[in-house]
């Protein structure tokens, strides 16, 4: 099952958008969140239903430990999201500051969700919260790159207004060349959009030039129970949203797999043909007698 990270420019609806996919998704699930900024799904859709003792800060020292620590520690923070246990949460940091002690984690976390989604079949969606530019590229700290960089899916969660879309538009370069130099490839972006404002999704595509891999509607009512909690709305479980969000799960998988088989096909990357070409021109020049 595929690794979707989700991000935005400005609170677009990433950690809403995350937590209707992980209730929504038909297959187990984690849920990272791995906001820099801090998480609010412990204060908000849990009601503070899990104490600061609990989540992603505390990985920070198990990796320290070793790879075994971090996988059992992993294991450990886990909340379960609902009564059977087959969707959970990683939540997020309780504060902005503990950010900088997560930057050496994130490869090791990485690679956790990759094994969660190809050994343990599970969907991972991982908020990885508002990019952070510096220079042009990714900030180091406050951007969670290493999980982008494995992630099979990157979505940039937009709206269809100009505003949305005229701040999503800064992060497409760096995001591309990211993904490009030290991800799995420039495809693995995409859009997910939020169904709100003037704008359908072909005009975004257009606009972004990106695919819309996904798409969730304005759904106002549900969108605030899961970002605030609370008593739980009529005919949630119903919802557009809810709805909507089971099938994008099931589209994302679809791209994803698509992907995965392009990759399996696909020619080698240009810097190992070149590198073979370098090789094989080296060797001839050496059978070529000077002068
Ligand atoms: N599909 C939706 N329909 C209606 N409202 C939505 C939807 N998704 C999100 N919202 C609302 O938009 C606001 C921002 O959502 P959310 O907190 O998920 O964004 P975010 O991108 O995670 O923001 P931040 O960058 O601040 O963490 C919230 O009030 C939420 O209820
Ligand atoms: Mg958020």
């Amino acid at each position: 099952m595929p690794v979707t990270a989700l991000v935005s420019a400005k609170s677009s609806g990433v950690t809403t958008s995350a937590l209707a996919l992980a209730l929504a998704s038909g297959r187990p699930t984690t849920l990272a969140e791995c906001d820099p900024s801090g998480g609010t799904i412990r204060s908000g859709f849990l009601q503070n239903e899990v104490s600061a003792g609990f989540g992603l800060y505390h990985l920070a020292k198990a990796e320290r430990v070793g790879p075994d620590a971090l996988a059992n520690a992993f294991a450990s923070h886990l909340w379960p999201l609902d009564d059977a246990g087959h969707r959970q949460l990683l939540p997020g940091l309780t504060d902005p500051a503990q950010a900088a002690a997560l930057s050496r984690t994130w490869p090791s976390l990485a690679h956790i969700m990759r094994v969660l989604a190809t050994q343990a079949s599970q969907d991972v969606f991982i908020d990885a919260g508002r990019l952070a530019l510096d220079a042009g590229r990714l900030h180091p700290t406050l951007t969670p790159a290493p999980l982008l960089h494995q992630a099979d899916l990157v979505l940039l969660v937009v709206r269809g207004t100009d505003q949305s879309l005229t701040l999503a538009r800064h992060l497409l370069k760096p995001l591309t060349a990211e993904l490009s130099e030290h991800g799995s490839g420039s495809d693995a972006l995409g859009l997910l959009l939020i169904e709100s404002g003037p704008y359908r999704a072909h005009q975004v595509a257009e606009s972004l030039k990106l695919p819309v891999m996904a798409a969730l509607p304005f759904d106002p009512e549900s969108a605030t129970y899961l970002t605030q909690g609370g008593p739980q709305p009529r005919g949630y479980k119903r919802s557009q949203l809810l709805r909507h969000a089971r099938t994008a799960t099931q589209q994302l998988e679809a791209v994803a797999a698509r992907r995965q088989v392009q990759r399996q096909y696909a020619p080698e990357p240009a810097s190992t043909q070149l590198a073979g070409v370098l090789e094989r021109l080296n060797h001839k020049r050496k059978g070529v007698p000077h002068g």
